[in-house]
């Protein structure tokens, strides 16, 4: 059978994962898709930079256009990262019939409806497994696995440098700056670590996957989005105290057909599933009508693991070339979104206030808390060891999102309240 031929955009972390798992899987993958996978030309920044992986010089490439224009070539595996120069890499290889692997979910969460409907327009597939999750294969399990369900609940570790940060803040008592030089020197922060702690790249993760779950038009802006750079110490230690760990959590939620989605620092309960998920690891609970609960572990970057769903990718379009039936995407997302407003979301939250030690105190915040008809789980007060502030510990019930919105507001204009000092979702 003829040779299913690759041009490799990027010859990174995770090319060269990917080169490593085409040659030392190649019989197992010729098995699969009865025909040889092969190399054929691999895209780089500068071609005489040492690497770490053994690669014939010819196959070396500085110039896009001799891979995206090569006849020869069937898929094109992107894996150099940006937005601008990789979209029209993309369309412009569409426009010549070859199929699309990508890791990249900036690409993707942010083109991906024009990227998907020039693909069906030339009848071309494009896959992103890796996008999300690196090794764990949630997309195809979102798209295939999950298509007799109704999925209602989408909860995702989905940034891996985060949850780093969090767990050696909770475990060690480090601080958030040194854990975040650490994450960057073992490389699992983004070139620029902003998109990370400001949970913006879990913000793309979950744009990607609500759509696929909720089979909806969900674009980037309709992710509200918080990340962990004002996180302390102290918050992650009260989380403990009180049974919960604290985790940068993407949050989609279906009720009806009224969604939301959310990235946001969140007090899961420790009993719950996702709250053991440490390190660099990743995980994604789903929830579906039918079949209750489900969770999905492990590696969410690195270059093996992020290089396993990329050429699982490939073999699906290998396997898809071979029954001609490529480029049948398009019916994956079928529903005219239906946003939630703040009113509608709802949630448990944790309140940390810095307030005046005096008599009457205490009712005065409960009173705010009745006036916006939010009602509390429970209340803790003591003494602040490092000022003469007293410290009020509150865990609501379930409370829409405006009516606490406005609780907060009440509170930072009242004399009594010197500070909010933290307020976070509570899952669990
Ligand atoms: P990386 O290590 O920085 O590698 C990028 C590669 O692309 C390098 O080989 C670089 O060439 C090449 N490149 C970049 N810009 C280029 C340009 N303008 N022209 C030609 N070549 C260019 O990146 P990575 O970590 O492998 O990540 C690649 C993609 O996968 C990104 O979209 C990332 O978000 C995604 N991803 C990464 C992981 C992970 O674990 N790293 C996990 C999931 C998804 P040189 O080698 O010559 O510099
Ligand atoms: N910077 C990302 C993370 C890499 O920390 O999860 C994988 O997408």
């Amino acid at each position: 059978m003829k040779p299913i031929k690759i041009g490799l955009l990027g010859l990174g972390t995770v090319g060269t994962g990917v080169v490593r798992i085409v040659e030392g899987h190649q019989e197992d993958l010729q098995s699969q898709v009865g025909s040889p996978i092969m190399i054929e030309k691999v895209l780089v920044q500068n071609k005489s930079k040492s690497r770490n992986i053994a690669i014939s010089q010819e196959k070396l490439t500085e110039d896009p256009w001799e891979i995206i224009r090569d006849p020869e070539i069937d898929v094109i595996v992107e894996v150099m990262g940006g937005i601008a120069h990789t979209k029209e890499y993309m369309l412009e290889a569409l426009s010549r019939g070859k199929h699309i692997v990508t890791a990249n979910k900036d690409l993707m969460a942010m083109h991906g409806p024009e990227i998907l409907a020039k693909a069906e327009q030339y009848r071309c597939d494009v896959f992103y497994e890796a996008s999300v999750a690196g090794g764990i294969p949630i997309i195809r399990t979102l798209v295939e696995g999950f298509s007799s369900d109704r999925i209602t609940k989408i909860m995702g570790i989905v940034n891996g440098t985060t949850n780093y940060i969090l767990t050696k803040m909770s475990q060690e008592g480090a601080s958030y700056e040194d854990v975040l030089k650490e994450a960057q020197e073992l490389g699992y922060a983004e070139a620029d670590p902003t998109s990370d702690v400001e949970g913006l790249d879990a913000a793309r993760k979950m744009t990607i996957l609500s759509s696929l779950g909720f089979r909806s038009n969900v674009d980037l802006e309709d992710v509200s989005t918080e990340g962990i750079s004002s996180v302390s110490k102290e918050d992650i230690l009260y989380a403990k105290r009180l049974g919960y760990e604290l985790k940068l959590l993407g949050i989609a939620d279906r009720q009806d057909d009224l969604i939301s989605v959310s990235v946001q620092p969140t007090m899961v309960k420790e009993t719950h599933p996702i709250a053991s998920v440490n390190g660099v690891f990743n995980a994604v609970y789903v929830y579906g009508e039918a079949v209750g609960e489900t969770m999905f572990y492990g590696a969410g970057a690195g270059e093996l693991p992020t290089a396993t769903s990329i050429v699982a990718d490939v073999v699906a379009v290998a396997k898809n070339l071979r029954l001609g039936v490529n480029g049948q995407q398009s019916s994956l997302i079928y529903k005219e979104k239906k946003l939630k407003t703040d009113e509608q979301i709802s949630s448990k939250y944790f309140l940390l206030l810095h307030v005046a030690d005096r008599a009457g105190v205490l009712a005065r915040i409960t009173q705010v808390f009745a006036d916006y008809e939010v009602s509390l789980e429970s209340v803790l007060q003591q003494p602040n060891p490092t000022n003469p502030d007293a410290e009020i510990i509150i865990i609501t019930h379930d409370a829409n999102k405006a009516a606490l919105g406005k609780v907060i507001a009440m509170f930072e204009s009242l004399d009594v309240v010197n500070k909010v000092k933290s307020v976070y979702r509570v899952e669990g």
